[in-house]
């Protein structure tokens, strides 16, 4: 019998809130937010940044609109330290930002940032220390009461330095490291301590962050939480109730999402998603969610890939290609179904409307990404996107029979050669299927002429190398030409026929699509004419459909070989 193991892990419990107001709310307004993309973002990189990166990012974080910022833990690298130094004494922070910086609450590192801070206009001190259980028991050897006056002292201090320099406007922020571990009762018993030594009021209230060190449990725990917290701390109208996801789960964005529905109003976390070990709340996607959904962030993303390349730079991090909003594919569909959905949504969607195109929760262009790269072929593909990017790239719009024989041209060589198809590989082997002179005949010239009500046509062309003259009379120039190439023996018949401006390529040239049949052949096969002149383009397509038909015209099985 195999024995009971015993359970490594147990499930979250569940707070004691059965009136939760949260999962009732909507989000209307966006939260304040707090980067801490040079303070978390920044000590979980391989090679912390150095202070030319570290200004870099600050100045692209300005650019965004954010106005707190965290941008060190001074007493803990001399690196951070002088980042402080230089944004301070060479002027670098805007009027509307405020920087922040990180302390643990001991005496000596708290004077060490306050140092770093000397002159500034308006600073955010951030001081921690951790409150659960194990923290408590296991790393500090502290009770309940050691670990709140731990707490209370080190905001005396930092009351006591900050007072001895009026010329700073000083903010304090307390986070309970390992709140979400914490039992809820003694999280707030440590807030409320610390608000009262600070002397928090409505009119100089002191930021409480509330951080998921560790993702430990589903987002509605955290949002729990976070409403207890909100309904229960003693002096909420002297708080700024700030949360901080990590995202070890995977659902730092979730749960920030549902603690704002709880009560909370700031958010601290990284741009991409940055941060320790699975990164911090992701900025970007939790702004441009809100964008979706009709909230206006007040951070401005409208050239997302240019602060993605700013971000690699700094974080020497790669982006992944699926990172929500950003990643390089992220507005790419392959498969077939989605790209004929979103080709008819961008047809059919009108700048005054809702957006609805479908598979694309955001519109490219919003984020400053180009309608160019939503479009991808490859062996999974349908006829939309390979008749999308033909029409986009080259002007050539099918019509939708001939789309449905061209994808499988491309769907033969996209599995043979694997990979993608770019556009320019479309355009390839569209020219070798249709275009080229790659089978038994080829157009020379031809010249009409009028007899009666009939339309006569007399064309040079070569059949098996072999240069022929023929002529024939129809109702009209493709009814004639027909006619004429009975002479030679090729009885063809013709089964649809379009011509299309090549005009939206900037190409003023005329495109005609012949599908055509032949007695004692099977089925049907289009070919395709180019030309300034339309009669000439339509006795070519004319012509390539002969050569489609007898198999001998280049394409896919031709490229593959
Ligand atoms: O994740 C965390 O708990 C922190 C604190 C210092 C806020 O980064
Ligand atoms: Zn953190």
């Amino acid at each position: 019998m195999p024995q009971a193991i015993p359970r490594k892990y147990l499930p979250f419990p569940p707070v004691a809130l059965t009136d939760r107001q949260w999962p009732n709310r909507v989000l209307s307004a966006p939260p304040m937010w707090m980067s801490t993309d040079l303070r978390d973002g920044n000590q979980s990189l391989f090679e912390p940044m150095n202070v030319e990166r570290k200004m870099r990012l600050f100045r692209t974080l300005c650019e965004i609109g954010f106005k707190e910022i965290e941008v060190a833990f001074p007493s803990a690298s001399q690196t951070d330290f002088d980042f402080v130094r230089a944004l301070i004494e060479e002027g670098h922070i805007p009027g509307d930002v405020t920087i922040e910086v990180l302390t643990q609450a001991r005496e000596h590192l708290i004077r060490r940032t306050m140092d770093s801070l000397r002159g500034a206009r308006r600073a955010i001190v951030h001081v921690y220390n951790a409150t659960s259980r194990p923290f408590r028991e296991n790393v500090f050897g502290m009770s309940k009461a050691e670990v709140v006056d731990m707490a209370v002292n080190a905001v005396r201090l930092i009351r006591a330095l900050a007072d001895e320099r009026p010329e700073t406007e000083w903010v304090l922020e307390y986070s309970p490291e390992t709140f979400t571990a914490t039992e809820l009762d003694f999280a707030l018993e440590v807030c409320d301590a610390v608000t009262a030594a600070w002397g928090a009021t409505p009119e100089d209230k002191v930021i409480l962050n509330l951080p998921t060190t560790v993702e430990m449990a589903t987002p509605n725990v955290y949002a729990d939480q976070i409403e207890w917290m909100h309904r229960h701390l003693a002096h909420r109208d002297s708080v700024i109730l700030s949360i901080h996801p990590h995202n070890d789960r995977g659902t730092a964005v979730a749960a920030a999402e549902l603690a704002l529905m709880a009560g909370a109003e700031r958010v601290e976390g990284c741009l991409f998603g940055n941060g320790e070990r699975t990164g911090n709340v992701d900025l970007v996607t939790l702004a441009l969610n809100m964008h979706t959904q009709g909230i206006d962030p007040g951070l401005d993303f409208s050239d997302i890939n240019a602060i993605a390349r700013t971000c690699e730079h700094c974080t020497q991090l790669p982006i992944h290609p699926r990172h929500p909003y950003v990643g390089d594919l992220v507005f790419t569909a392959f498969s077939g179904s989605h790209q004929d959905a979103i080709r008819k949504g961008f047809a059919a969607h009108k700048a005054d409307e809702p957006w609805a195109v479908p598979y694309l929760p955001i519109d490219p262009a919003d984020v400053g990404r180009s309608y160019d790269s939503v479009i991808r072929v490859n062996s999974q593909s349908g006829k939309g996107g390979v008749a999308y990017l033909m029409e986009t790239e080259y002007g050539v719009a099918m019509p939708r029979r001939l789309q449905v024989e061209f994808s499988g041209e491309v769907q033969a060589l996209a599995d043979a050669r694997g990979g993608e198809m770019t556009a320019a590989d479309l355009w390839q082997l569209f020219s070798r299927t249709y275009l080229e002179d790659r089978g038994s005949m080829r157009y020379v010239e031809h010249h009409l002429f009028e007899h009666g009500s009939a339309q006569g046509i007399r064309i040079h062309l070569e059949l098996d190398g072999v240069l022929h003259l023929v002529s024939g009379e129809g109702n009209g120039p493709i009814d004639a030409a027909v006619h004429a190439l009975q002479a030679i023996g090729v009885a063809l018949q013709v089964r649809s026929y379009e011509e299309r401006s090549m005009a939206a390529s900037g190409n003023a040239r005329a495109c005609a699509f012949i599908e055509v049949a032949q007695a004692g052949r099977g089925g049907e096969r289009y070919g395709v004419g180019i030309d300034a002149n339309i009669v000439t383009a339509s006795i070519k397509a004319l012509v390539s459909g002969y050569n489609r038909l007898s198999g001998r015209a280049g394409g896919a099985a031709v490229e593959a070989a």
